[in-house]
């Protein structure tokens, strides 16, 4: 794992969104995995700042994101279709054809399950994942890998923890169905992407990520498996890397990292 703590969320915005933008240029038709919820958010806004300043173009990528909730319809204000349209999609040059998001809108188990089986052959087909954005929630999660998920799971139907539940309640009005069920994809299909780039800032992610980069590989903490991935970047504010154990080290390293960039090592 490359762990990297800047000062602020803003920073963190700014190096991921420079990794993307290192993805799309080396590629020709890059695939990049997407994430919702608040931390990427400020991601998407600089990527659609550089696309307005006429600095990035979406024509040629095909976006593949993590998840989507079962049980609301694809136009609800809360679906993650929505969301990726309202924050980056309707934003930029990018060809809806090319962005993909799990057909969840049935309440069939079989229609779910051959939407979520389809989506990794869709991945497969297009030759994987090139950059996986990734948050974490406050229980270790991916996507909506929840504790005790496989770390070899596949894109599939999962039920949701009551803290995953009571974290997004904010997004729903009090008389409103909120799901607690989605399609997300498996931690091994998340695995199989070539690069990982995850995300995480405030305070209330400290305990899941000391879990995540010092804690042992357990499916308590979905994300403690991106310590097997050969090339997982963990890119946090102060606030979330507040309770590493080896927090001045990966600073150091950091530092030495970029010393040695610099042919400055020495
Ligand atoms: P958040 O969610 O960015 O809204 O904190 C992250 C996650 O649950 O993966």
């Amino acid at each position: 794992m490359q762990v990297i703590i800047l000062p602020t969320p803003k920073d963190v915005a700014l190096h991921a969104a420079n990794k993307v933008v290192d993805v799309i240029i080396k590629k020709t038709s890059p695939v990049l995995g997407l994430a919702t919820g608040s931390t990427p958010i400020a991601l998407y806004n600089e990527l659609v700042c550089r696309h307005q300043a006429g600095r990035l173009s979406f024509k040629s990528i095909r976006t593949f994101n993590l998840d989507e909730y079962i049980g609301i319809d694809e136009d609800h204000k809360q679906s993650y279709r929505s969301f990726m349209n309202r924050y980056l999609f309707d934003l930029v040059d990018i060809d809806l054809t090319n962005t993909h998001v799990p057909a969840a809108a049935s309440l069939d188990p079989e229609t779910l399950n051959h939407n979520a089986a389809l989506y990794d052959a869709e991945i497969s087909a297009v030759g994987g994942i090139d950059l996986q954005i990734l948050g974490i929630g406050t229980n270790g999660h991916i996507g909506f890998n929840e504790p005790t998920s496989s770390f070899s799971s596949r894109t599939r139907i999962k039920t949701l923890s009551e803290s995953t539940i009571a974290a997004n309640k904010r997004f729903f009005m009090a008389d409103e169905f909120q799901p607690y069920l989605a399609i997300t994809m498996g931690i091994g299909t998340i695995l199989e992407s070539r690069e990982i780039l995850l995300m995480a800032t405030g305070k209330e992610k400290a305990s899941a990520v000391k879990d995540m980069i010092e804690g042992p590989l357990s499916s308590m903490c979905p994300a403690s498996i991106l310590q097997t991935h050969e090339k997982a970047i963990i890119v946090l504010d102060e606030e979330a890397a507040s309770s590493l154990t080896l927090k001045e080290y990966y600073l150091w390293c950091e530092t030495k990292r970029q010393q040695l960039h610099k042919g400055n090592c020495v």
